[in-house]
């Protein structure tokens, strides 16, 4: 079966992800590729019924057991509408966040168990699991400040509320993904202009992406 490439972008709040994956998909159909763009939670119908349960806080008071469920149940609907089809008619798929925004924002600052957690990540993301990762870099204080700015007058939603600390200890725990899996993983400083961070995260997708008929084994940002 052909299959396409699966890039996802990760980070904490105003990294630039949205602006990043424009200039990418930009690029990559310029090259001639077939290009799916999409975001979590949401992406497909059933997902982005329940985005706004969870981006409303509507489901914040029954605890962070239900939101992991919920954005799992999002993602499975996700993977299995949209992102496994794109792969398989050999489209490269670039996600606004992925399985890593759960391992982080719920399990380790929603201090849920590794075990749940990986439970819920088997049955939603099975071997779908993307080829690249970018971890967008940037220090939560002057993230959190571009993300206020983006947003104008409308409140923070469920996530970008929470105080510093936390945000820093989602940084840290994106990193520390990134140290464990550096084969999937690559971390770019995003306090850069988008121009220049552009060009970074276009080096390591040309690293990463195997050229027309190239053996599939070497996929993935370790085999560069
Ligand atoms: P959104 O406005 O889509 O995007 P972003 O912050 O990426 O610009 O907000 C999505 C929020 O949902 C964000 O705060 C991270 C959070 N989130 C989780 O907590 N768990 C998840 O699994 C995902 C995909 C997102």
């Amino acid at each position: 079966m052909p299959r396409g490439f699966f890039i996802t972008f990760e980070g904490g709040e105003g990294a630039g992800k949205s602006t990043q994956i424009r200039l990418l998909a930009d690029s990559l159909r310029a090259d001639g590729h077939a290009v799916v763009v999409t975001r979590e939670p949401g992406g497909s119908p059933g997902a982005e019924a329940v985005r706004h349960v969870l981006l409303s806080g509507a489901a914040e008071p029954f605890g962070a057991s239900m939101e992991a469920i919920l954005f799992a149940a999002a993602r499975l609907d996700h993977v299995e509408q949209v992102i496994r089809p794109a792969l398989a008619r050999g489209a490269v798929v670039l996600c606004d966040r992925f399985v890593d925004s759960s391992r982080v924002y719920q399990g380790v600052t929603g201090g849920l168990d590794r075990k749940f957690m990986t439970a819920l990540e088997q049955v939603t993301v099975k071997d779908a699991m993307p080829d690249l990762t970018i971890i967008l870099d940037i220090d939560p204080e002057e993230g959190l400040r571009r993300a206020a700015a983006r947003r104008g007058e409308a409140g923070a939603d469920r996530f970008e509320k929470e105080t510093l600390q936390i945000h820093r200890r989602r940084r840290k725990a994106f990193l520390d993904i990134a140290r464990k899996e550096t084969g999937r993983c690559v971390v770019v400083d995003a306090t850069g202009s988008p121009a220049d961070v552009a060009r970074v995260i276009a080096r390591a997708v040309a690293k990463a992406m195997p050229a027309d008929g190239q053996d599939e084994s070497r996929r993935g940002a370790g085999h560069v």
